[in-house]
């Protein structure tokens, strides 16, 4: 959510910026701008739209060494040229990005209007230019001392860079609660909020911890707390992520990649932590011992939008597998309704950029009162990853189309890992454990046969594209998948759907059947195989046409489509069942035009609340 780019050196500045944006513009993509210093002067170019329009705004490159830049998602004030980023101080010696929300910035613009600063824009972030600048012009020797002083005022949270003109050698970086990475390399020093605009200059990183300043100059850095209370790591360490990990390949777009890379992204999740002989998983990242396990009463899972629904998922595994009480909860949520945090329950929380601050405080509101949390995160060294201390990695490879999918294919089969662990400590047979070792070691390829029906996919959402609503329905497995295939239609496509239980459809939501409202069913092979083909039954009745995703053996004119998918152990279902589910999201979305890595009014990692 908003990206950041800063660069200190000796290469032209604004091809690297604006190719770092590129790379970023997943995290917002309302409006871009960038700084560089040229001449001993400020040049801002800002544009109220995309990174391309931006390039040609800038128009031909300046030979500055030094600059700043961001891809903004909105929050204070509309998408407008005036509320694009950077923002500058009204004598135009100070720039500022920033991603974050400063909380107090009502009262900090009103004290500047009072003190006569003419304000031009109606964002939070303008308000950091003016009060650096007054800092600096009150004698405050270094801009590292004015930012820290400035950031001791505002209430919030930001990943922020800050340019002085006067001091074209450096950056200052800040970091409370949106994330920060340097960029080592000889002789220069770059600054994101994500190492995708990173890696194509180096591979050498620093993450910023969470509350660290750090002064920035061409091929060296120094961090230290922004209050003396704040902590951090600072060290300088060896990405695992290279350059082709953010390259397009063959692909249309990244959500494409993304969703044929799941074969791939899940044999790594599972990569050693099956074990065949005592039927059971390693987590290495969980550091609990098997009393520890046993005496773990309920499950809990806490996570936003899709990572939500896979904790949904996730609660199903553990109840089935485990037989211990599971829930899933939206961590956005949480913290609100003063819950009642029990020691022996196993919180679990899901993010796949380990940014969201909505999980990232329920996170903390857990920590403040000695809930025990562990993350399932996709993304290394992220903030919720650092706040949790232990918990499972994804190994998706970074995700960068705003629709989630082989993080969220990912999550699942964690929970499946997890659940088998916390299973195998109590009652679950070392039988029943095979079984699913088994299963889980052959989904990989099973997700490879369900990506060959693609093609198939892709007719019914030719078909089904101009609907204008549709229901998702599923039940108990199936619920979730539901939930999750309509959260992918509606913010790709931007067609209406609601998920229910499909239980649930004769207690209200049948009266909206009719012709012009589709439904898709989960119908997996299991014990509510006969309810759902009712369910099927009742709205053909009511003349609703049907798309039916299953893995049993049903006969082609059941419904007015049939997605079949293979089968694996009933308990996986829902992994394969997802899938065709965010194809036809994909190629629906694709037959009305839509931009489909970047919908609108969303972004990847949505840290503001
Ligand atoms: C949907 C989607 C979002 C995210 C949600 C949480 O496709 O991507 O609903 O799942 O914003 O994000 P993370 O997993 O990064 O915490």
């Amino acid at each position: 959510m908003c990206g950041i780019v800063g660069y200190v050196g000796s290469q032209e500045a604004e091809p690297i910026l604006l190719e770092g944006l590129r790379r970023l513009e997943y995290r917002g993509y309302d409006s871009a701008g960038l700084a560089v210093v040229h001449r001993g002067r400020l040049q801002v170019h800002r544009v109220a739209g995309r990174v391309q329009e931006l390039r040609e705004e800038v128009g031909a490159v300046s030979p500055a060494v030094v600059g700043i830049a961001h891809t903004r998602w909105a929050t204070h004030g509309p998408p407008t040229v005036a509320n694009a980023h950077p923002h500058v101080d009204t004598a135009r010696r100070i720039a500022v990005v920033h991603n974050g929300i400063l909380e107090n910035a009502v009262q900090l613009r009103s004290r500047l209007q009072r003190e006569g600063v003419a304000l031009a824009s109606d964002t939070d972030t303008e308000v950091i230019a003016h009060l650096v600048a007054e800092q600096l012009e009150s004698g405050t020797a270094t801009l590292e001392a004015a930012v820290r002083a400035v950031l001791q005022e505002v209430q919030g949270t930001y990943g922020l860079v800050v340019l002085d003109v006067q001091r074209p050698g450096e950056l200052v970086v800040a970091r409370l609660g949106s994330p920060v990475v340097l960029g080592v390399s000889e002789g220069e020093m770059f600054v994101a909020s994500d190492v995708a605009a990173l890696v194509h200059h180096t591979q050498q990183v620093v993450h910023l911890g969470d509350g660290e300043l750090a002064t920035v100059r061409a091929g060296s850095y120094r961090t230290s707390p922004i209050a003396p209370v704040a902590g951090g790591a600072g060290e300088v360490e060896a990405s695992a992520l290279s350059a082709q990990d953010y390259d397009l390949g063959d692909h249309p777009d990244f959500m494409h990649k993304e969703i044929s890379e799941q074969p791939a992204a899940a044999r790594r999740v599972l990569g050693g932590r099956l074990d065949d002989r005592f039927a059971t998983a390693h987590l290495g990242g969980i550091r609990l011992e098997p009393r520890e396990l046993r005496g773990i009463r309920r499950v809990t899972f806490l996570g936003c939008g899709s990572a939500y629904y896979a904790g949904q998922m996730g609660a199903s595994l553990v109840e089935e597998l485990a037989r211990i009480p599971a829930d899933a909860e939206p961590a956005s949520e949480f913290r609100y309704r003063n819950p009642v945090v029990d020691p022996d329950t196993l919180y679990v929380a899901v993010s796949q950029s380990g940014e969201t601050l909505d999980t990232l405080m329920a996170v903390q509101e857990l920590q403040r009162k000695g809930g025990r949390v562990v993350g399932v995160v996709n993304a290394v060294g992220s903030a919720i990853a650092r706040q949790c201390g232990q918990g499972i990695f994804l190994h998706a490879g970074p995700e960068v189309s705003v629709a989630s999918t082989k993080a969220l294919t990912n999550m699942t089969i964690s929970f499946a890992l997890l659940a088998l662990l916390l299973g195998r400590v109590r009652d679950l047979s070392a039988a029943d454990g095979r079984r699913l070792v088994s299963a889980l070691l052959d989904l990989p390829d099973r997700i490879e046969e369900v990506l060959r029906s693609e093609p198939e996919v892709q007719a019914v959402a030719k078909q089904f594209a101009g609907a204008r609503h549709m229901f998702f329905l599923g039940r108990v497995r199936g619920w979730p998948v539901a939930r999750e295939g309509a959260q992918k239609l509606k913010e790709i496509s931007y067609i209406h759907a609601e998920a229910y239980q499909a239980s649930e459809l004769k207690h209200g939501p049948l009266a909206l059947i009719d012709s012009s409202m589709p439904s898709v069913v989960i119908l997996p092979d299991d014990e509510l195989y006969a309810k759902n083909l009712s369910t099927v039954e009742q709205i053909r009745a009511r003349g609703g046409p049907v798309i039916v995703v299953t893995n049993a053996d049903v006969p082609g004119d059941l419904a007015d489509a049939v997605l079949r998918v293979p089968r694996s152990e009933p308990e996986l279902d829902p992994v394969l069942l997802t899938i065709p589910l965010q194809l036809l999201a994909y190629h629906v979305a694709l037959e009305l035009g839509r931009d489909i890595d970047k919908p609108r009014n969303l972004a990847k990692s949505v840290t503001v609340e």
